[in-house]
């Protein structure tokens, strides 16, 4: 019994080296093999040939395009950008994905997901096993938000809990925190056939829910991850890499936009400028920044 606790403790531990060492960071000279540890220059060399490259963000794929002319001519309320870099954003005219939210007063997160109900407000309710609505802590600090459920998600109802969801955690461990601690939820609530991205039609109609979300929880920190829930939080169509890691603003509120975790399972070396990204998360609620050689 006390064996496989410690195992369990030594696999957690390795796990946990792992992912510091691929962001860069070396806490440790440990043997985990058997054999004899390299010594600390065959250590540079072999880090060196994992270190960061700029990604190519082409690989990702493209963001889905707004369909043909907006419905509606009302603009999205106006980004108050942090960096003037992203100042000149194009904002997507279209329906406002807050005007529902903006009536809505003494809201709640059990409200919202009563309103939700056993949505069929698009074509993804027909493939869905469980609605994935979110997770975590109900007045957390911090809120990552995805792009959609995958196969896991969608057979458990709960978000990030496959692969991506397992190094999502291991970033959030690694910033000191827990998955309790902070909440995680997505743009859409539905998981997408094959995984796709999800569409224009679908991000309308399940966006309100993620805005009641976000206005009833009050992170002071909101993280995108990936490209979908950048572009539908931010309004834009730029290519995420433009703003990554760049503080901008949403509703009052700080929002960075980093690599989604799916895409860091493709290109292991992009972690180091995730951890980045989250080194300023962490900044801003006041956690304790390591330093590391990626930092
Ligand atoms: N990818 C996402 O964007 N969200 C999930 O919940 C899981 C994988």
């Amino acid at each position: 019994m006390a064996e496989r606790a410690s195992e369990t403790l030594h696999k957690k531990l390795s796990d946990r080296l792992d992912f510091y060492e691929d962001l860069g960071i070396q806490l440790f000279c440990r043997d985990r093999t058997g054999v004899a540890a390299p010594d600390i220059e065959s250590r540079a060399e072999l880090s060196a040939s994992t270190r960061f490259a700029a990604p190519d963000l082409q690989k990702e794929g493209p963001l889905p395009k707004p369909a043909g002319k907006p419905a509606l001519q009302k603009a999205a309320p106006a980004l108050t950008p942090v960096s003037p870099k992203i100042a000149s954003l194009p904002v997507i005219a279209g329906p406002s994905l807050f005007e529902s939210v903006e009536k809505i007063t003494g809201d709640s997160l059990l409200k919202t997901r009563e309103d939700l109900g056993e949505c069929r407000r698009c074509k993804l309710h027909s493939t869905r096993h469980k609605i994935v609505f979110g997770d975590g802590n109900p007045k957390a600090e911090l809120i990552f938000v995805g792009e959609g459920p995958g196969a896991d998600e969608d057979a458990q109802g709960l978000p990030f809990v496959g692969r991506a969801g397992k190094l999502l955690t291991q970033m959030i461990e690694a910033m000191g925190l827990q998955r309790k601690d902070v909440y995680i939820c997505n743009v859409v609530k539905c998981r997408p056939p094959e995984n796709r991205q999800p569409e224009e039609d679908e991000i309308r109609a399940c966006s309100p829910f993620l805005m009641r979300q976000i206005d009833v929880i009050a992170p002071k920190v909101i993280v995108c991850l990936g490209a979908v829930a950048a572009k539908t939080l931010l309004q834009t169509n730029r290519g995420i890499s433009q703003f990554r890691g760049e503080w901008l603003e949403f509703r009052g509120r700080k929002l960075l936009a980093t690599y989604h975790p799916a895409y860091l399972l493709r290109n292991p070396p992009a972690k180091s400028e995730v951890w980045k990204d989250l080194q300023k998360v962490m900044a801003v609620l006041g956690l304790e920044v390591k330093k590391g050689k990626s930092s």
